[in-house]
């Protein structure tokens, strides 16, 4: 029997481009709030989306996981009109992670939980269990999955509802503000998660974020800017922290290592765990002012 990582390989060579959206443009009112959106997602790609409050980010998210049609413009998932793909076809390519974790908890264990979708897509019961223990014990919850959803931390339910938008292993993960409420070492951890899933399961990743420390931790990633409906910066996120002018010229702050680093003259790269450094000394100041 082959392994899941074998299957999500074999899965992938299906499709040419994981998605291509072609000159989308939306209104939920009389204004177009995205405007001429075009981007392609390869295989294995992972996509920062970044823009200001109210730039479109989510409704992007929404477009693609096909909770919401553009207006004008076309959406290719797994190189076919998403317009076509009938629900089931979407919920077999997709895992989306909506921005708050019990969102879309309702079972009464994280194992029902998990298991839901997949007893959606008709997968059998043997299937199924494991699927799920084998993604849970990727993601470190196998301790977790006789528990009520209710008793999780919020750590430990984004890695459930991460864990159910992965366990039918999806061609593309779409993930609105995933770290939210995370702390430093949590982010760490969830990016570490992020990095196995795509190395692990080849899932192409897409986070919509405002959260900067990620940027340095993901730094092979690619990075979209949205501005007011419009993408105004498209490249590689390594590219964007050598250059903080494209984050503040798009009403953006620069992750503060970058920020530090251009003022001293040095390169981020010597900052990397400033961050973590300052998470660990506002720990103690807590611990001492206690
Ligand atoms: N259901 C809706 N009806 C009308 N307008 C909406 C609706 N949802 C979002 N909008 C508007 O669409 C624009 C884009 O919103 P969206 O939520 O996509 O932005 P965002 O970049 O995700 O913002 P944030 O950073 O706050 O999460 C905003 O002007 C918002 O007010
Ligand atoms: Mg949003």
């Amino acid at each position: 029997m082959r392994n899941l990582s074998e299957e999500a390989n074999a899965y992938q060579n299906v499709c040419n481009h994981v998605v291509i959206v072609d000159d989308v443009w939306f209104k939920y009112e009389e204004e177009y709030v995205l405007k001429r959106i075009s981007l392609k997602i390869e295989k294995r790609d992972i996509h920062i989306v970044m823009g200001p409050n109210g730039s479109g980010k989510s409704t992007l998210l929404k477009i693609l996981a096909g909770i919401l049609k553009p207006q004008k413009g076309r959406v290719y998932l797994c190189d076919r009109d998403i317009d076509v793909l009938a629900r089931r076809d979407l919920t077999k390519y997709l895992g989306y992670v909506h921005q708050n974790p019990w969102f879309y908890i309702f079972n009464p264990t994280i194992y029902e939980e998990v298991a839901f979708t997949l007893r959606n897509l008709g997968i059998d019961e043997n299937t199924i269990s494991k699927n799920i223990l084998e993604v849970a014990t990727e993601l470190d919850i196998v301790d977790l999955l006789d528990r009520s959803p209710f008793t999780l931390s919020e750590g430990e339910a984004r890695r459930v509802v991460i864990t159910s938008a992965v366990a039918h292993k999806p061609l593309l993960l779409l993930m609105d503000e995933p770290t939210a409420g995370l702390d430093y070492n949590l982010k760490k951890r969830f990016v570490d998660i992020i990095k196995k899933l795509n190395t692990v399961f080849g899932t192409a990743i897409i986070i919509a974020t405002h959260d900067t420390d990620i940027l340095t931790m993901i730094d092979n990633a690619k990075l979209v800017i949205i501005n007011k409906g419009e993408i105004v910066y498209r490249g590689e996120v390594k590219d964007a922290l050598n250059n903080p002018k494209i984050f503040t010229n798009n009403n953006l702050s620069a992750p503060v290592e970058v920020e530090i680093a251009s003022r001293l003259g040095i390169s981020w790269r010597e900052l990397i765990n400033f961050n973590g450094l300052l998470f660990e000394v506002a720990k103690l100041r807590g611990s001492l002012c206690r």
